[in-house]
């Protein structure tokens, strides 16, 4: 079989992506919006985007940045707390202001800490969305200090997630940027109402990439990057054709200095080539005929919303990745800073 030499689906969503706020969000919703119709937007700014108000203007700023000549729908989340009211949360979702809500555990992430210190607080939250058809993004890791970082997905799926499920079975629940061949099980064996979104960095890189020959924050992210059998159990669900699987980069920019720091951020800015990333695992997976599933159908099944009618091309045409950008706001270095990709999106 000879190889494409170019590929054309139907426009994909990103399910999972920091757009920020202020300049940043100037600076990069572009890098998002060129090649995504619609992406779910995460909450976790300073203060967080908790009621339908606060995600109503957030939406607006969104807006506001993207690019001229450029379409583009930010899909909003609400940021979970203790404090949370079942009410506004299934307001917002009927209203369709809020597509989703997120779980953080408080103290798992960036920008986490209002989060939920224990997930009986929003019980009532739960039992609310699930009633309403709303889903739950979560990010699946636990926190507490004697978990080691490795393992806190892991034990988050035994002592968080399946308890849940049995407890509020009818629950539309993303496991976000999934790690580990754990989650992937998870996912595979829980009923139609669970999905998952995988990143690049995910599909790309190991513990290695981080830790070998020198620490190297760029590949810094969370849930950090596993070892290798996780990262090919992630490759073989994203790419076996499961509707349980879809795209969502976690792209999640901080400025150079941030994360080259003796405590750097975790966050890695892949949205600049997002989809020539994923579409190297898919070909080099020999599995090119399910990258328009994973892309751009199995995502909207699950959120009950339509595919997107434009579609996108990429052409197998040398793609250089710079080391950085500078997006006015802060300079960024993106993923696969410096290396030269083998696919390019078509503008
Ligand atoms: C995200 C961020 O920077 O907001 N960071 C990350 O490493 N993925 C938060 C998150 O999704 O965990
Ligand atoms: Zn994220």
């Amino acid at each position: 079989m000879t190889a494409p030499s170019s590929i054309t689906i139907r426009r994909p969503d990103d399910w999972h992506v920091h757009l920020r706020d202020g300049d940043m969000l100037k600076g990069v919703v572009g890098h998002t919006a060129r090649q995504f119709a619609r992406a779910i937007v995460m909450p976790n700014l300073t203060p967080p985007v908790t009621t339908v108000d606060a995600a109503k203007a957030y939406r607006e700023r969104i807006l506001a940045a993207v690019p001229e000549g450029m379409r583009f729908t930010p899909l909003m989340t609400a940021y979970l707390t203790d404090n949370s009211d079942p009410a506004e949360l299934v307001r917002g979702h009927k209203e369709g202001v809020f597509t989703a809500a997120k779980l953080y555990p408080a103290g798992a992430t960036t920008n986490s800490d209002s989060g939920v210190t224990d997930i009986a607080n929003i019980r009532g939250c739960l039992e609310a969305m699930a009633e309403a058809g709303m889903p739950l993004c979560v990010h699946g890791e636990v926190t507490s200090a004697d978990i080691d970082i490795f393992d806190r997905e892991k034990v988050f799926i035994d002592r968080v997630l399946r308890p849940l499920l049995k407890d509020v079975p009818q629950l539309r629940v993303i496991f976000e940027h999934i790690t580990t061949a754990e989650a992937v099980a998870f996912v595979d064996e829980s009923g139609p109402n669970v999905a998952a979104t995988i990143t690049p960095q995910h599909l790309h890189i190991n513990r290695n990439a981080m830790l070998v020959g020198g620490i190297r924050p760029h590949a810094y992210c969370l849930p950090v990057a596993k070892r290798e059998k996780h990262r090919l159990a992630l490759r073989r669900a994203a790419t076996a054709g499961s509707p349980k699987f879809f795209l969502g980069t976690d792209s999640a920019p901080h400025a150079r200095e941030a994360k080259e720091s003796a405590c750097g951020c975790a966050g890695i800015f892949n949205a600049p080539h997002a989809l020539e990333s994923y579409l190297t695992v898919f070909e080099d997976e020999g599995a090119i005929g399910f990258f328009e599933d994973f892309a751009s159908r199995h995502g909207p099944a699950f959120y009950g919303l339509p595919v997107n009618e434009e579609t996108v091309t990429l052409e197998r045409v040398e793609c250089e990745v710079p080391s950085s950008i500078d997006v006015g706001a802060a300079e960024l270095v993106p993923f696969h800073a410096g290396e030269t990709l083998r696919w390019r999106f078509r503008d």
